[in-house]
């Protein structure tokens, strides 16, 4: 299971790649607004930070537009990964670009429908929105059942499941259940994911135990 950060913040992202634990980036419009920076240097920056696949959104809704901004999102670094939302025209720059070699997120799928067009469009990733379905009654994570159960019946799809706009640990459990392939966190789901109330009874009740015996490791 990978572990995805969603933010544009770099100081978060640096802070969470110490952990080890982070196998790429996911940012969207919304995110590189919030971080107030210039989009492309943004970008550069994590790409030079993160390893990983680091996915950029496009700003257009037209499939030529889309186009030349995937072209120019996927110069930046080799690992970007360019998003594209489900729609008619995304999928048709998500074929385009996956037959240059670029690959691609196909963002914003809240359907089992949708996840099928977009693997069947050659799609690396698709990012399904589990959060927003749940703040408006549905089950987003059956949504990702669904889309699991199908991706497994088709080995010709090679689209990845990047459960998306997760909001709390238990999304992530869900997820992991589900054989889902990468979640995106946003920091704070990631660092309360460490937190248990026991860990830390049980480490003060060592460290207590352990100064009575008077020693050092080193
Ligand atoms: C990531 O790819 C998505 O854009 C993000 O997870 C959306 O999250 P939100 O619903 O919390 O905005």
């Amino acid at each position: 299971m990978k572990f995805f950060v969603d933010t544009a913040d770099i100081a978060e992202i640096r802070d969470l790649a110490a952990t080890g634990l982070v196998d790429g980036v996911t940012t969207n419009p919304s995110l590189v607004a919030k971080s107030g920076r210039k989009f492309l240097d943004v970008v550069k920056e994590i790409c030079e930070v993160i390893p990983g696949p680091v996915s950029a959104e496009v700003a257009a809704v037209d499939h030529a537009t889309m186009l030349g901004e995937g072209r120019k999102l996927a110069k930046i670094a080799h690992n970007v990964v360019v998003k594209v939302p489900l729609t008619p025209d995304g999928l048709k720059t998500c074929k385009a670009l996956r037959a240059e070699g670029t690959k691609v997120n196909v963002t914003l799928c809240f359907s089992p429908a949708q996840a099928i067009l977009a693997a069947k469009a050659g799609a690396s990733y698709v990012s399904p929105f589990v959060g927003r379905l749940d703040d408006v009654g549905v089950d987003g994570m059956g949504l990702i059942g669904d889309i699991v159960q199908i991706y497994d019946s088709y080995p010709e799809f090679e689209t990845e499941v990047l459960v998306a706009s997760v909001r709390h640990p238990m999304h992530v459990v869900v997820a992991g259940k589900l054989g889902a392939d990468v979640v995106t966190l946003p920091p704070p789901v990631l660092r309360q994911m460490f937190n248990h109330p026991l860990t830390d009874m049980g480490l003060a009740a060592f460290l207590a135990d352990w100064a009575k015996t008077g020693q050092s490791i080193v």
